[in-house]
């Protein structure tokens, strides 16, 4: 179906509106009155309504306009039953879903509602209420920043300058906080009808837009054409021999020609065609909001999942990030829970590895807390098994936004950050072609016999400061005297030679683990016990060192507490960290991932250092020495 949104002009394309705020504080009442000023309402409603009215002896009660709709919902006879349109002055306006229906929080976060504006509804008498600003911060956390605000039951506190003057105090305070600027605040009457479609004579003092009028200033911005390109493949059709990958370009624009690569297979190819049915000649490009099925030059094997993006400009690879969550599951979140996600057409399992902190919505305080209750909003920390493609939510909302579900419950919605966490791409990337290995003739068997040892790594990890380079150094000197093979690859050492063009960003560390990895594997293929002293703060990277050194691996965890490692502070580094003048310093401003299943654990703040090596070199002699005979 051709998509209304790309042929009108920005100001005439359809509005996609949330109307949210205190239960309350008049939602369908307005909704009620937008669709009567307008002239939306159903056939036949209005002369119920007032029949009803009548009965009672009461003036019209707006909200029932929406238990009308209602009702038609539950009789399925609308077709569309969570959206209502009506027609501002100059387009179309779309509500999403109905306030109060009981899903419609849930809609929200899951994206099902991709609402470009809001209307917060506040209560001129109570004012800003705590759901006032559990809402205006889900807008902040779905990326709503069109606002307006509509200050309402102006009529009961007798169309009081002074008061609606205190109101919007409150509501832009909050709203300022989370760095919303309302577009308008419009003191209404949803029951009177002042300021929604006509201004208002009673409240002479304003002199802004009315509601309608608000509406028609607010910008649709449902085609994101100037952002990167990103198409979430939902299918693939098998055509005589053509295959097409089918999906909606989320943003950005593709065109025929284009070398493409799709994530996180990393696999790429140029676009062949851009199939349509019935269009002649076939389009040469399309561009975001459009749903469209596309042949490559090559037949490379491409999964529903996977996101393509233009070659120079991909999403991330990761298999962890943080997310600042809605969690609207019944159960309490917890660290360890095990939930699904869905990020554009792809679904994966995830564990919450850490909560950082827990939001209080109504001070905007962060906190610490074992759990994350229900209707609450924190910041997690989520490992997947398998690399996904995402992007950091500032940089792209389609594909920088999740949903959890926990069974069948859609559970939280959340947005993406990846500070602190490597682009996993550049580690991943294979570049080189037509290679081939050839083999040794001299047998690592061999080597071993002749050394009385096997070769292998010792992988030292922990934090700046544990002790692994002492430990290391030590390590290397009392097993040199016992005749073995050994050699020590040193953080400080190795930056200031094969490493010297790497900083501390999170993907320069990934770089230096990944040299660091395949160098130490090489060693342990030469025969060497091969000891290596770096932080290597992220598992997905010793995860990857681990994979170069098939069975030669061995994971030492060098702990101690950050307290412990401060207060030594060997090289200064952590006063100086935190003074702020060094960034990204791994336990303060950076993150460390501890070891999961290491081969060995030395706590050196609970343990000598003399009897921390003498079990590292209890566990070389077991693990490495060739038996006799
Ligand atoms: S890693 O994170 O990439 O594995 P590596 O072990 O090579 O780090 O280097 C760590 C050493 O670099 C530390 O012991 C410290 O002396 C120094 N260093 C300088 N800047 C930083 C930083 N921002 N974070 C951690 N270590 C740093």
């Amino acid at each position: 179906m051709a998509d209304k949104r790309s042929i009108l002009p920005a100001t005439q394309q359809p509005l996609h509106l949330v109307i949210v705020g205190h239960v309350d504080h008049g939602k369908s009442s307005l909704i009620g009155r937008l669709l009567y000023d307008t002239d939306s309402l159903p056939e036949g409603k209005l002369e119920e309504l007032k029949a009803v009215s009548a009965k009672r002896g009461m003036p019209i009660e707006w909200s029932f306009v929406l238990d009308a709709f209602q009702a038609e919902r539950d009789q399925a006879i609308t077709i569309d039953t969570t959206r209502i349109w009506f027609r501002t002055f100059k387009r179309d306006v779309v509500i999403i879903d109905a306030p109060g229906h009981h899903e419609f929080i849930k809609n929200m976060i899951s994206g099902a509602a991709n609402a470009e504006a809001a209307i917060l509804v506040v209560d001129a008498g109570e004012g800003v209420q705590e759901q006032t600003k559990r809402h205006g911060y889900l807008l902040y956390l779905l990326g709503i920043r069109q606002v307006t605000v509509a200050v309402n039951k102006m009529d009961l506190i007798d169309y009081d300058r002074q008061r609606f003057a205190t109101v919007t105090g409150e509501v832009t305070d909050y709203l300022g906080k989370l760095g919303i600027k309302p577009k308008f605040i419009v003191p209404i009457s949803a029951r009177e009808g002042d300021n929604i479609a006509k201004p208002s004579a009673r409240m002479p003092w304003y002199d802004g837009p009315t509601v309608l009028e608000s509406l028609d200033r607010l910008q649709s911005t449902s085609a994101p054409v100037d952002q990167p390109l990103r198409f979430p493949v939902q299918d693939i059709y098998k055509f005589d021999d053509r295959r097409i990958i089918a999906g909606r370009i989320e943003t950005g624009v593709l065109r025929v020609g284009d070398t493409l690569v799709f994530s996180p297979s990393n696999k790429t190819a140029r676009v062949r065609s851009i199939e349509a049915w019935n269009v002649d000649p076939k389009p040469v490009s399309a561009s975001a909001g459009q749903s469209v099925g596309i042949t490559l030059d090559q037949q490379v094997f491409v999964e529903r999942g996977e996101i393509g993006s233009h070659d120079f400009n991909p999403p991330n690879l990761s298999n962890v990030f943080r997310t600042t969550l809605f969690w609207l599951g019944r159960k309490p979140l917890t660290v360890g829970d095990s939930l699904k996600i869905k990020l554009a057409t792809r679904e994966a399992r995830v564990t919450v590895e850490a909560l950082d902190a827990v939001i209080d919505t109504n001070s905007l305080a962060k906190g610490r807390a074992e759990t994350l209750e229900r209707n609450g909003v924190g910041t997690v920390v989520l490992r997947s098994r398998e690399v996904l493609a995402l992007d950091g939510y500032a940089r792209s909302a389609r594909t920088g936004r999740i949903v959890l579900i926990d069974g069948y419950d859609t559970v939280a919605g959340g947005v993406v950050s990846l500070e602190g966490y490597p682009d996993q791409r550049s580690v991943m990337t294979v570049k080189s072609t037509n290679i081939y290995s050839v083999a040794h003739s001299v047998e690592a068997n061999s080597r071993a016999q002749v050394n009385g040892h096997t070769g292998g790594v010792l992988w030292f990890t922990g934090l700046s400061g544990a002790g692994k380079s002492t430990l290391a150094m030590e390590v290397e000197q009392r097993l040199f005297k016992r005749g073995l093979q050994v050699y020590v690859l040193d953080g400080d050492n190795v930056r200031r030679g094969l490493n010297k063009n790497l900083g501390f960003s999170p993907d320069d560390r990934a770089e230096n683990i990944r040299r660091i990895g395949e160098v130490a594997a090489l060693f342990a293929d030469a025969g060497l016990v091969c000891i290596t002293a770096f932080i290597s703060p992220y598992r997905a990277d010793r995860d990857r060192a681990r994979a170069a050194a098939p069975g030669l691996f061995h994971e030492v965890y060098v702990k101690a507490d950050l307290a412990t490692c401060e207060q030594r502070d060997p090289k200064g580094l952590y006063k100086k960290a935190r003074a702020g003048e060094i960034a990204e310093f791994t336990g303060i401003s950076a993150p460390y991932e501890p070891p999961v299943e290491p081969e060995m654990v030395v706590d050196t703040a609970e343990v000598d250092i003399a009897d921390c090596v003498e079990q590292i070199v209890d566990y070389v002699e077991r693990t490495f020495r060739v038996k006799d005979g």
